[in-house]
């Protein structure tokens, strides 16, 4: 088995794991093979398709060096005995299983040129997220090119994006999963290899596929549970009169539950919580679990009711009508640090709102250009480079993504030139919301009184 290692997919995944593992294993070649010529080449440019802290430098020192953007796929399998395969597996829009099960043709046409272009016996890894069993089907897609031995690993990824490089390096548990045979141990050895070059021993976990693919799919599911339950307890608060700041807080010190991943807010997006959730429940169901699927299921609806909420308290705080006034929004990403809009609460949000006929002015700091696609379809929708244009005659400001930069505007300024009354709300809970009614603000937050 040779050293070097291909990856089927250079997307959000593919390409910061793959120049991780350049970075530390600069012995190996690294090549990312994508179908998508633009992807590539924008690899292979100054301007990465992906925005991640520290990514750029890191592309920099490896690339050409020992890490290999290409759309020749061929070349990448036959070079490489190690292949990942990250590509996308999006919800399925159509026929069995729509809206909940996840579509795998991206994923069976990779096994598919892997299994058509292999020159010899390959580990096959799969690194994107899939329904448990996958592997089995795998194996399936693999085995119809018999001439060759393909042992498929589990070894799903747990980044988060934003903080994808420094999760890379010090992630919490790297996660293999294969075969319990002889072929099989070897396989997870080999990879376990890579990743000791810089992941201590005991975060390596070695298990069965099964286990391995489950996993992470429970990990994304109890973590959207989390949010959802905050989120639960935000709307509570707004009734009540509890800060949900301080219930998180509470909550937090207690050692069982734990302090992180209880920030309530607009929900949670992102490209895989609400995928995986929904293919949880697709699997529950398939399994004739349906307690168990109308719980998952109860994690999503939780989430699509607080971006309900934070419309439907933006229209009570503007005297119940929308219509022609103007709404900025500040923050599109799904997140800070990201340009990544995918399932972002601003779009559902800012789409909610067009509803109610109100005018939209969008800023981000990076996720411009994908808002500019997200919402080609709607008319009235501006977009500004800078916050203070947005807020320009805006009847309210809705802080809908946590960038620090936020905090260091000059809101007197932003005050001065908002319509009066003139509404804040910070659906993040990142502003110092004394300081702004000092101004003269209105402000909502989400959980507070
Ligand atoms: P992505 O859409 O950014 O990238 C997928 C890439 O695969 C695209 O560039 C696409 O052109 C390419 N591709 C599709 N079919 C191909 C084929 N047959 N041959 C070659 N290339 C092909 O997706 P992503 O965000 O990188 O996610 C990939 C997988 O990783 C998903 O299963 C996702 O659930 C999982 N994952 C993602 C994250 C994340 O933070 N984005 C974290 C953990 C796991
Ligand atoms: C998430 C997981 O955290 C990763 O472990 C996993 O690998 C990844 O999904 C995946 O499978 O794609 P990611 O979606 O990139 O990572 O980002 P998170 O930091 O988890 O945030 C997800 C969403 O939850 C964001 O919209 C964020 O604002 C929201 N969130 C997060 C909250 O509303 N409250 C919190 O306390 C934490």
């Amino acid at each position: 088995m040779n050293r070097d290692i291909a990856c089927i997919g250079a997307g959000y995944i593919g390409g910061p794991t793959m120049a991780v593992i350049a970075k530390m294993c600069p012995d190996r070649r690294i090549f990312v093979a994508d179908i998508s010529r633009e992807r590539i080449d924008a690899w292979n440019s100054a301007a990465l398709p992906v925005y991640e802290p520290g990514l750029r430098e890191l592309v920099e020192t490896c690339r050409g060096r020992n890490l290999f953007f290409t759309t020749d796929l061929a070349a990448a399998i036959r070079a490489c005995d190690l292949i990942f395969v990250g590509v996308n597996t999006p919800t399925k829009t159509f026929g069995e299983g729509a809206g909940y099960a996840l579509d795998l043709q991206y994923w069976e046409a990779a096994a598919r040129t892997i299994a058509a272009e292999a020159n010899c016996d390959k580990v096959v890894i799969e690194k994107s997220t899939l329904p448990v069993r996958t592997a089995d089907a795998m194996a399936a897609v693999l085995h119809t090119h018999p001439e060759h031995t393909f042992t498929v690993l589990s070894n799903p990824e747990f980044l988060a994006e934003g903080s994808a490089i420094q999760d890379l390096l010090h992630p919490d548990r790297v996660l293999i999963g294969g075969p319990q045979t002889p072929a099989g141990r070897k396989a997870m050895e080999a990879l376990r290899a890579v990743y000791a070059a810089w992941v201590p021993r005991e975060r390596i976990l070695l298990t069965d596929v099964w286990s391995s693919e489950l996993s992470k799919l429970a990990a994304n599911a109890m973590l959207a549970q989390r949010i959802s339950s905050i989120n639960a307890f935000s709307a509570l608060c707004e009734k009540t009169g509890a800060d949900v700041e301080e219930v998180a807080h509470v909550l937090g010190m207690d050692h069982r539950i734990g302090a992180d991943f209880l920030k309530a807010g607009p929900g949670f997006g992102g490209s895989c919580f609400r995928k995986d959730v929904l293919n949880l429940v697709y699997l529950c169901r398939m399994h004739g679990l349906d307690d168990c699927a109308a719980y998952w299921e109860g994690v999503i609806r939780m989430n699509e009711a607080q971006q309900r909420r934070i419309v439907l308290r933006t229209v009570q705080a503007l005297f119940n009508t929308l219509s022609g006034k103007r709404i900025a929004l500040f923050g599109f990403a799904f997140k800070a640090n990201t340009g990544d809009t995918r399932e972002t609460p601003a779009l559902s949000v800012a789409r909610m709102l067009a509803e109610e006929r109100a005018q939209l002015m969008i800023t981000d700091p990076q996720a411009l250009p994908n808002a500019r696609k997200d919402l080609a379809d709607l008319p009235g929708v501006h977009f500004c480079e800078s916050p203070y244009d947005a807020a320009d005659g805006a009847d309210a400001v809705l802080v809908m993504t946590e960038w620090t930069d936020y905090r260091a505007l000059d809101w007197a300024q932003i005050f001065r030139a908002m319509r009066k009354p003139a509404l804040i709300f910070d659906t993040r809970n990142m502003l110092d919301h004394a300081a702004l009614r000092q101004l003269g603000f209105r402000v909502l937050a989400v959980g507070k009184p």
